[in-house]
């Protein structure tokens, strides 16, 4: 079963992307990114994103099928993103999956979008998923997770409004950025200091493993009509590292609550360098391995889909084509019962 050839396709949001494991190997990885489409618009518009999948999956599968010197008819399985996500742009790719896993006469295998970027630092590990500390941080959730074992999952705590990547962006949006706001905030607050402002670290103290941004990007609100010019580089380093502190913190507790020795980052902010740099620093003086996966499978991709259908076949999982479409998380799925 390692050796499958699984074909995944992954159109939860903006992104149109396919992916291919082979021999326990990825193969293929291609996205298609409708960015610069959605840009104009200040953000993704869900039926100009279900319009544009649909012309773009045909060339990436052919793409995709080219790149690893494969065809249709040596596909094992096929897997799709089910959700969360939205609702019209997850019924495209979940339809030419499941079309394709009819027309091949193999298994059809949902995943689950957050399980695919929770065990993403984990396809290029050769221990595969073991009892680590989970921590996704995208544009749509900001989840901590005890992960036991592939399908078995904790959820410790999420955010109570904006996710992390939700803050970059709208603060990128406050200072004037392009959208997504994420990576140009980054890139201005290498320039900036980080020690000028400070910046709520909303519930560092909670005692829980709950998030919560939309304060600290109202904090950045009323910063701005305070200044002319707006240091920008300034406020975008302060506000990185207040976001930097309170994920760090959280995190690094679960780990040593938990006694696990590994940590796996994922989800479009891992791409971030300064949180990269800050955690992997914690973790070195915590003797605790930090799992991280390459920036292209840190943000929206279907490697990490074809990845999990992957260890769920080697599980026993004979697919199901019944599978519907869910476009909301559903956190009562992931409460998997503590360990002892
Ligand atoms: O995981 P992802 O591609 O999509 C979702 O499932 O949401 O994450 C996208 C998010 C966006 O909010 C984007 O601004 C953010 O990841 N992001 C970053 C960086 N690169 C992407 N945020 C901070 N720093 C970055 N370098
Ligand atoms: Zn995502």
């Amino acid at each position: 079963m390692q050796s499958a050839c699984i074909l995944a396709i992954e159109t939860s949001c903006d992104e149109t992307a396919v992916a291919i494991f082979n021999q326990g190997r990825l193969v293929a990885s291609e996205v298609a990114s409708q960015m610069a489409i959605h840009s104009e618009f200040g953000g993704v518009v869900p039926e100009v994103a279900s319009r544009n999948h649909l012309s773009a999956l045909r060339p990436i599968l052919e793409r995709a099928f080219f790149s690893a010197g494969l065809s249709l008819n040596d596909v094992d399985a096929v897997a799709a993103t089910n959700g969360p996500g939205l609702a019209t742009s997850l019924m495209l790719g979940m339809s030419m999956a499941k079309g394709l896993a009819i027309a091949l006469k193999r298994p059809f295998i949902p995943v689950n979008h957050m399980e695919g970027h929770l065990l993403s630092p984990f396809i290029n590990d050769p221990e595969g998923p073991r009892d680590s500390i989970g921590l996704v941080v995208s544009g749509g959730h900001t989840l901590l997770v005890r992960v036991l074992e592939v399908g078995r999952y904790q959820l410790l705590g999420r955010t109570v409004d904006d996710a992390a990547g939700e803050a970059f962006d709208k603060v990128g949006k406050l200072l004037g950025l392009p959208y997504p706001g994420g990576p140009r905030v980054a890139a201005l607050a290498e320039q900036g200091d980080a020690g000028r402002f400070s910046l709520p670290r909303s519930m560092l103290h909670s005692g829980d493993y709950k998030f919560s941004f939309s304060g600290l990007k109202t904090a950045v609100r009323y910063l701005l009509p305070k200044h002319d010019p707006v240091p920008v580089a300034d406020i975008c380093a302060s506000f990185q590292e207040a976001v930097v502190d309170v994920l760090l913190e959280k995190a690094m507790r679960a780990v040593r609550s938990s006694k696990v020795t590994a940590l796996a980052l994922s989800g479009g902010v891992s791409c971030n360098a300064r949180l990269r740099e800050r955690f992997k620093q914690a973790t070195d003086a915590a003797g605790v391995r930090l799992l991280l996966a390459p920036p292209a499978l840190c943000t929206d991709n279907a490697a990490m889909i074809a990845y999990v259908a992957l260890l769920r076949l080697c599980k026993g999982d004979a697919g199901n084509l019944a599978a519907d479409v869910h476009p909301n998380f559903n956190a009562a799925a992931w409460l998997a019962e503590a360990p002892n």
